[in-house]
């Protein structure tokens, strides 16, 4: 894997479009990205960009207007894809198609090449993506990334009521501090193409851990004694459905759930891309306590 642990820097100050910038990851890319001196410009539907500097475009995705007006002078583009379909990106592929930029898509570390199928929806959509963007020709550089530490965000509304989280149970996996993500995504989206690998990155934490080592790893740092209570399948769904979730997204959580395979893998892939190991989840908790309390 070549170094790019020394980023080129920003070599004609470039000019990137961070999709996805209002959320756990994008927010973390957009800081990096501008301490970096990079031309920042934001893509997000519902809130304008509040930081100084960040051009904002709101609007959807999967709108073509939206998002050739939001490439227009642009040289790269971090892009996410937060649908459950990979049906309405084709305008998208359309647009970057016609832009001709560089494109460093997120995907997942759920993703099995050797399958026909994917486990779940949510790792289909990701594969289906990382077709598309390559039979479109645009040679996108793809990080695969593994449940971010960021998600159990989810968990605070339950934690400041009681000491129990309770959810479907999902697999274990190596789950990924966002911002060694972010790191990951800045370092790549400032390298020279040579510089890079064409196959994915795959980015982990350094450990594998169920929902019961979060929960007790976050306690530790939160000084509370709070447990995981796994809910049986119908339970979870209803409660999920009670809450207000989209239909079609508690069914890929469910499935998400039930059928995603272990994983056991971690990677040095942070570490050969941002010159540091990734970080533990028990430091990301310790970061994020006050979030909780
Ligand atoms: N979370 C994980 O464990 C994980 C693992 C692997 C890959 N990923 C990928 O990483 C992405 C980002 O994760 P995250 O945790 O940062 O998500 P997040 O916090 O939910 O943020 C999602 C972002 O996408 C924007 N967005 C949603 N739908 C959009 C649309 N139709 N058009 C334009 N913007 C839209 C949201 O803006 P608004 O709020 O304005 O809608 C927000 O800025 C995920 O969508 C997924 O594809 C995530």
């Amino acid at each position: 894997m070549p170094d790019t642990t020394r980023p080129a820097g920003v070599r004609h100050r470039s000019s990137i479009l961070v999709t996805g910038a209002t959320g756990n990851l994008g927010r973390e890319v957009v800081d990096r990205l501008q301490a970096h001196g990079a031309r920042v410009r934001s893509l997000a539907r519902h809130r304008t960009d509040p930081r100084p500097g960040v051009e904002s475009v709101v609007g959807d995705l999967t709108d073509p207007t939206v998002v050739r007006a939001a490439l227009v002078g642009i040289d790269s583009v971090f892009l996410i894809w937060p649908l459950l379909d990979s049906a309405p990106a084709h305008d998208l592929i359309a647009e970057l198609t016609a832009a001709a930029p560089r494109v460093v898509y997120l995907s997942s570390t759920a993703v099995d090449d050797q399958a026909a199928r994917q486990s779940d929806p949510i790792v289909q959509v990701h594969a289906d993506m990382e077709a598309l963007l390559h039979d479109a020709g645009l040679r996108p550089a793809v990080l695969r990334s593994d449940t971010l530490a960021s998600n159990v965000r989810g968990w605070a509304a339950q934690l400041r009521a009681d000491d129990v989280v309770s959810g479907p149970d999902v697999t274990r996996t190596a789950v990924v501090d966002e911002r060694d993500v972010a790191d990951a995504a800045v370092a790549v989206l400032l390298a020279h193409h040579d510089q890079l690998d064409d196959e994915p990155y795959a980015l982990t934490g350094p450990e594998v851990l169920g929902r019961a080592d979060q929960v007790a790893l976050l306690g530790a740092a939160l000084r509370r004694r709070l447990r995981f209570q796994a809910l049986p399948t119908g339970l979870a769904r209803s409660r999920m459905l009670a809450d207000g979730r989209p239909e079609r997204l508690v069914e890929a959580l469910i499935a998400a759930s039930v059928c995603r395979p272990e994983s056991n893998r971690t990677t040095d892939h942070v570490e050969r891309l941002t010159g540091r190991p990734a970080g533990t989840f028990a430091k990301w908790a310790i970061d994020h306590a006050a979030e909780f309390s």
